[in-house]
């Protein structure tokens, strides 16, 4: 089967049922993507499946298949981070950095559905990303800082 992941295709053998997350960081390297629970409830395996944010730990691959994938190695154009990325290096958004990379493609999920989001807005959409360090207040602030222009 054929997976478009980050613009580029890659072929995997046919496991309809296997779930994403282990294809990402198993089979491709693509390690950023973070295995928290497994069961669907931390967000630390958050990935855009066209455009929207998915658990990749309960997607299977039949899910996947035909849609344009997008880890956070993929967010970066040309060399330059996504304002988002930039945005969480500037107010220091993290702590010990595991649930980083599934918080920003939960934010760039909400940012392309709604660019302009209130601040309940934001909390409401990374409700179900957990943080243990406890840098909510700052991931909010880093969301706020890309919706409004990002870091110049
Ligand atoms: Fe997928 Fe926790 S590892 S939601």
């Amino acid at each position: 089967m054929e997976l478009s992941i980050n613009q580029r295709k890659y072929r995997l053998p046919d496991a309809p049922d296997r779930m994403l997350l282990w294809v990402l960081r198993d089979e491709l390297g693509l390690i950023g993507t973070k295995y928290g629970c497994g069961e669907g409830q931390c967000g630390a395996c958050t990935v855009l499946l066209n455009g929207e944010p998915v658990r990749s730990c309960l997607t299977p691959l039949a899910a996947a298949k035909e849609k344009s994938i997008t880890t956070i190695e993929g967010l970066e154009r040309n060399g330059n981070l996504h304002p988002l990325q930039e945005a969480f290096l500037k107010v220091d958004a993290m702590q010990c950095g595991y649930c980083t990379s599934g918080m920003i493609l939960a934010s760039a999920g909400l940012l392309s559905r709604n660019p302009r989001p209130s601040e309940p807005e934001i909390a409401a959409a990374l409700e179900g990303n957990v943080c243990r360090c406890g840098a909510h207040p700052r991931i909010i602030e880093a969301v706020r800082l890309a919706a409004n222009g990002g870091v110049r």
